[in-house]
């Protein structure tokens, strides 16, 4: 693999094994060894353990993992081995890339609007789970599986905007009327039905799952038909720096009392996690290419996988790494960074505290960016890395 000799020496040529990925035991170290000139995006694999553990052993119902959030294939593999083997998907791509990694894998095709090819082609892999949201939609599915008698569908619900960094009911989801007419057009041709919903991503009042699946029991009621199975969604959040969160536990504990209350106790449970498997797995690894008094140049930005820090302002957590001496110095100063791309856009404003006397050739370590990071890079300007490797301690 290419990126492998872009480091040099590595930690030793069998941790490759378990991740594929050029391997080291700290982020200073991936850093001395680098020969290139991008940004490097690290995975710890022992986080992303972590996490799956938290979700395996604490949610109440069965965990698919939001794809999308980070696809690569060395975090896909380490989810594998913890026993994740449902995968939320949207795409095509998304279905071959984990039915080629897991071929016993179960797929979700959850994304509400489908091209007819990609229904049509994730049938032919073995989809079986699919949501929509529209009788047009239920139309497609029905035509391009050839009225299928196997599919368990999810009739995905909009739900009241409530308080989460990221809604997602704006674009998608049946309103009630429509649900309830959804509810019993689907019924007759669907071998499983259910409800599934996603309360916003980085949701931070785990009482939004209550309200939601208060609106389930109610939309039940109201349709009169029966359900086998509800999806949760994703939605659990992350702790950015100004984002406090209650523990896990709090979100599980929450789920699972308010199924009981809402008397779900008998359908199957679903949920779809995809930043809180992922972004405490990861980090970018920026060097700085140029300091203006408070103002740092880093060759990774908004463009690429600091989206979130320039178009929502997050701040996330950030370290400074320094392979010379003089050691960093022990006061923080507050910084805005730029990335490398022309745009004026390409700008984080942060504060991220760092040493003040952060310079030129320095590193920023920006954490908790496994999720919606690393994807959502683009090459603009020419500027993006094929460079991932294993962290082994924090
Ligand atoms: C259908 C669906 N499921 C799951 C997720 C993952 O959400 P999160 O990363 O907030 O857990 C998303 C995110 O957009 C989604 O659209």
């Amino acid at each position: 693999m290419k990126t492998v000799f872009d480091f040099a020496p590595l930690l030793n040529p069998t941790a490759l094994q378990p991740y594929g990925l050029p391997t080291f035991l700290n982020a200073a170290d991936a850093i001395a060894a680098y020969r290139g000139d991008d940004q490097i995006y690290a995975l710890y694999p022992r986080k992303i353990e972590a996490a799956a553990r938290l979700f395996l052993g604490g949610f109440p119902g069965h965990v698919l993992y939001a794809v999308k959030a980070n696809p690569h294939p060395s975090l896909l593999n380490i989810l594998w081995t913890e026993g994740v083997r449902r995968f939320d998907v949207a795409s095509l791509r998304e279905v071959a890339l984990v039915r080629d990694l897991f071929p016993a894998a179960e797929l979700f095709l959850m994304h509400p609007v489908k091209s007819r090819a990609t229904i049509t082609g994730s049938y032919a892999q073995g989809v079986r789970n699919m949501s929509f949201d529209h009788e047009d939609e239920l139309q497609k599915i029905i035509d391009c599986t050839d009225e299928a008698s196997d599919l368990h569908l999810h009739l995905r619900l909009a739900l009241p905007k409530k308080d989460t960094a990221m809604p997602l009911s704006g674009k998608f989801g049946a309103g009630l009327e429509d649900a309830i007419a959804l509810l019993k057009s689907a019924r007759p041709v669907a071998k499983k039905l259910g409800l599934c919903f996603h309360v916003g991503s980085q949701c931070l009042d785990s009482g939004n799952y209550h309200a939601a699946l208060r609106y389930a029991r109610k939309l039940v009621d109201m349709a009169g038909v029966q359900i086998d199975s509800i999806d949760v969604g994703g939605g659990f959040p992350v702790a950015y720096p100004d984002m406090p969160i209650a523990p896990m536990e709090t979100y599980f504990d929450a789920i699972r009392t308010s199924l009981t209350a809402n008397g779900f106790d008998g359908v199957e449970i679903f949920g779809e996690p995809g930043r809180a498997l992922c972004a405490e797995g990861g980090s970018t690894l920026a060097r700085i290419e140029l300091r203006k008094g408070k103002d740092l140049y880093l060759n990774d930005g908004t463009y690429g996988s600091l989206f979130d820090a320039g178009q929502f302002a997050w701040k996330f957590p950030v370290r400074l790494h320094r392979n010379h001496p003089p050691a960093p110095a022990a006061n923080q100063i507050g910084f805005r960074f730029f990335g490398p791309t022309c745009d004026s856009a390409d700008t984080m404003n942060g504060p991220f505290y760092l040493p003040a006397d952060t310079c030129e050739g320095d590193w920023v370590e920006v954490q908790n960016l496994g999720a919606y990071g690393q994807t959502l890079a683009t090459q603009f300007n020419g500027f993006h890395s094929g460079h991932t490797v294993a962290i082994l301690e924090d």
